[in-house]
């Protein structure tokens, strides 16, 4: 079967910039945006012009530097909105008017007070409008997987008449579930027979279900996918980017699709949006968490040493992780130890190894995780019985360097006593090592 090529509309800095903690100034933004423009993203929704004069800036500093990708705004179905988001779009090389209106009777009744008739001839006209001015328009239903089927197909219906390219379906509030998603989108699909109009989909994770509702559309012919890295956005957040191009690359035998994205940026990517909304990833995070790649268990790591296919299904590499880590702690076996023990210059008989081994399960159930400084310390407690491998200790004290341990050298190693305190270091020192 023949691959589909899937638009990537990446809207962290329009829905994701939302998120409580996330907002950011026009430099940040102009900064991510490049970033976002590495990734390989299709579209970047670079904000809501007329929300704010820094959104405005910035959509506007956007459009004029970013070549590559279509740069959309959104706007309310009015035209002080469409007009405020033409004038903040106009340079760009290729501008993008995204017009929404919620359609279900729960937003026009209480929301917007406003009749199904009302919304319809609203929705037709702010379309019409935004046309005028541009020629890429993308028109949202807002809460389209709460309004009912038969009203949201003419909303559909009439804006494409007026000019809409794209019909993107958000679940807004998060509701809908994967099976019925894709039977929303397959209903929208046979009503929508204009074949240059791209279906959309752009999910909330109030249930944990962005990721699976946008793929599972994918099978009922939705072609776009709106997202946001780290899964960022109002709420729960939206679909996040990274799973959805990972599960994309990964599973590609049942997903007949690709993208343009440039996985190995998806890391990067992650870590500059941190960096600069200092909003950390929660660290089991799919692709992205500093767990993500990490080993503790002795078993894994084990497995992960004999040959990595044991317990990864794609490489760090693949996703701009520098390295795996296996995590030297209460849960870690004699092979890990050993491993590291070698990498640290001392290379132990199995009765040796044994003997560490006791120790440092002792140390671990106090500390968590061992660390270079320390393992270095419960070796030099059973010196007598260790034969060192002069060569590889230039080797070590750089390994431990690199991996951040507060003694890079021998010399600098507390002699007495082991720290048998629970103090723990941080975050970046409970990486050990990479393998
Ligand atoms: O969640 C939503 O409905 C939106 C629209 C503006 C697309 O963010
Ligand atoms: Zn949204």
């Amino acid at each position: 079967m023949e691959s589909a090529r899937i638009t990537i509309f990446d809207t962290t800095l329009r829905d994701g910039e939302q998120s409580p903690g996330c907002s950011m100034n026009v430099q940040e933004k102009l900064r991510l945006a490049h970033q976002i423009d590495r990734l390989g993203v299709d579209v970047i929704e670079a904000g809501f012009p007329i929300a704010s004069e820094g959104d405005f800036a910035a959509v506007q500093a956007i459009a004029a530097t970013i070549r590559r990708p279509s740069i959309a705004g959104l706007a309310r179905a009015c035209r002080p909105d469409i007009e405020r988001a033409w004038q903040a779009l106009k340079g760009a090389e290729k501008p993008r008017i995204h017009v929404f209106l919620a359609t279900s009777d729960i937003h026009l009744r209480y929301k917007l007070k406003i009749s199904r008739q009302e919304c319809l001839q609203q929705a037709r006209d702010a379309v019409k409008f935004a046309k005028s001015l541009c020629a890429d328009v993308e028109f949202s239903p807002e809460d389209a997987t709460r309004t009912e089927p038969e009203f949201l197909c003419q909303v559909l219906e009439a804006v494409v008449e007026a000019g809409a390219t794209t019909l993107n379906i958000p679940d807004t509030v998060g509701y809908t579930i994967p099976t019925e998603f894709a039977a929303l989108i397959t209903m929208i699909r046979r009503r929508i027979s204009n074949e240059r109009v791209m279906i959309s989909t752009h999910c909330h994770n109030d249930l944990g279900l962005a990721v699976a509702n946008s793929l599972a559309a994918l099978g009922a012919g939705a072609r776009q996918i709106e997202c946001a890295i780290n899964g960022i956005g109002e709420r729960a957040g939206n679909a996040s980017l990274e799973e959805i191009a990972m599960a994309l690359r990964v599973r590609a035998d049942r997903y007949p699709y690709y993208t343009g994205i440039v996985t190995e940026q998806l890391f990067p990517a992650s870590q500059m949006l941190s960096d600069i909304t200092k909003v950390p990833v929660q660290p089991n995070k799919a692709i992205t968490g500093r767990n993500a790649f990490a080993h503790e268990a002795g078993i894994h790591q084990d497995g992960m040493l004999k040959n990595p296919l044991t317990y990864e299904i794609m490489t760090p590499q693949s996703v701009g992780v520098p390295d795996s880590k296996l995590v030297l702690g209460k849960h870690s076996g004699r092979h890990a130890l050993g491993l590291r023990c070698e990498q640290l210059g001392h290379q132990f008989d199995r009765r040796e190894l044994d003997e560490i081994y006791r120790k440092f399960v002792v140390l671990a159930d106090k500390i968590k995780h061992v660390q270079d400084h320390h393992l270095l310390e419960l070796i030099e407690h059973t010196q007598s019985r260790s034969r060192r491998v002069p060569p590889a200790h230039a080797e070590a004290r750089a390994t431990a360097a690199a991996v951040g341990s507060r003694s890079s050298s021998f010399s600098e190693l507390p002699s007495t006593p082991l720290p048998l305190s629970s103090e723990h270091h941080g975050e970046q020192e409970d990486y050990l090592w990479g393998v």
